[in-house]
């Protein structure tokens, strides 16, 4: 499904408590989230991760995302992410389409 990247910008407020994104973005209670899509989890330097999260195995695509911002302690049982989930499909997916404009190519 198609999302809106404004609309996600909306949705991301709830994530700005503990995350920061774009050109200055650094850690904060949680990682940056510039360019999420690809990358390892629990591999942002610096950020002090969870065993959980450092050892999940997950690569961020879409799906696994999509997965996990829906019950992030039901797909990282132990994750430190006190964050109980995001149910609507649609604002997720506007969510995906904002992250995605931070990728890195
Ligand atoms: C980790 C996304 C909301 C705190 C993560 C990770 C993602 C993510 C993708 C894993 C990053 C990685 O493996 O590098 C989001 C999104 C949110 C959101 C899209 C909003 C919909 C929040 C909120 C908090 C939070 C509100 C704080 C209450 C954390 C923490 C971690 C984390 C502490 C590290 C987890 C660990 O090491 O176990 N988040 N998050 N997040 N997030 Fe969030």
């Amino acid at each position: 499904a198609d999302g809106d990247p404004a609309a996600g910008e909306k949705v991301f407020q709830v994530c700005r408590a503990c995350h920061q994104i774009g050109e200055t973005a650094k850690n904060a209670v949680g990682p940056e989230l510039n360019g999420l899509f690809g990358r390892h989890s629990g591999s942002v330097a610096g950020y002090n991760y969870s065993d959980a999260n450092k050892n999940s195995g997950i690569t961020w695509d879409e799906t696994v995302f999509r997965e996990y911002i829906k019950a992030p302690r039901a797909k990282i049982p132990g994750t430190k992410m006190t964050f109980i989930g995001l149910k609507d499909d649609q604002k997720i997916d506007d969510l995906i389409a904002f992250l995605k404009q931070f990728d890195a190519d």
